[in-house]
């Protein structure tokens, strides 16, 4: 009789960032517009405040998460390689639609296939430091001229008695994560 064993690819820190990554992203993107002025959803001035709490807390979730790359060793799976590149841009063009067997097998050690390193590389070198350097220039060069500084939002929203807690439960959660996560065994 053979023995199935269920293994988790990503670990559980993984598995948080992700989403956590995701749902900051899209948040963004929808109070972005609203900045923007192509709907009105929480209101302009929230709007504004939102975006800004959003966007440090992904910072925050972006330096946590470069330090747990670094220190797992983790950033490894983002090395590019040339093996199985053109095997897996062909599944991505037509095997997927013959339901042809997937080029590349995800293991622990090697969680991204060829296509998903470059693109995931380029995420991290080239996209997400162009969107946190131009969010802060564009956060940072226009409040401090018209005196109305008030970059983080964090003195007016959330309303007490919501506002001091933030901190130590984003901390807490981000923490529970770190410890709990086993990233080189089976969580
Ligand atoms: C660390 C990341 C980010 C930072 C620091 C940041 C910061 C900012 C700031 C300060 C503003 C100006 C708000 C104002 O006019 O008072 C802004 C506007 C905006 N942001 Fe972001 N942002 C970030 C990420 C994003 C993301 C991921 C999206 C969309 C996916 C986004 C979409 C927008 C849009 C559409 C606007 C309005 C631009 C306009 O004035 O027409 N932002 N952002």
């Amino acid at each position: 009789m053979t023995h199935r064993k269920k293994a988790f690819i990503y670990s559980r820190y993984e598995r948080f960032w992700h989403w956590a990554q995701a749902f900051l992203i899209l948040f963004l993107a929808l109070t972005g517009f609203e900045v923007h002025g192509s709907y009105r959803l929480f209101g302009f001035e929230t709007a504004v405040l939102l975006h800004n709490q959003a966007a440090w807390l992904l910072i925050v979730l972006i330096v946590f998460t470069v330090f747990w790359h670094f220190t797992t060793g983790e950033w490894r799976q983002y090395l590019p390689t040339a093996h199985n590149l053109r095997a897996q841009a062909e599944y991505y063009i037509t095997g997927i639609f013959r339901n042809a067997p997937h080029p590349t097998r995800k293991t622990r050690l090697t969680k991204l296939n060829p296509m998903q390193r470059l693109v995931y590389l380029g995420l991290k070198i080239l996209f997400i430091p162009v969107m946190v350097v131009s969010g802060l220039l564009y956060m940072f060069y226009r409040f401090p001229q018209t005196g109305r500084s008030n970059p983080c939002g964090f003195q007016t929203w959330p309303p007490w008695p919501w506002r001091t807690p933030w901190a130590p439960i984003s901390c807490w959660l981000l923490w529970w994560c770190m410890f709990t996560s086993s990233p080189r065994g089976i969580p």
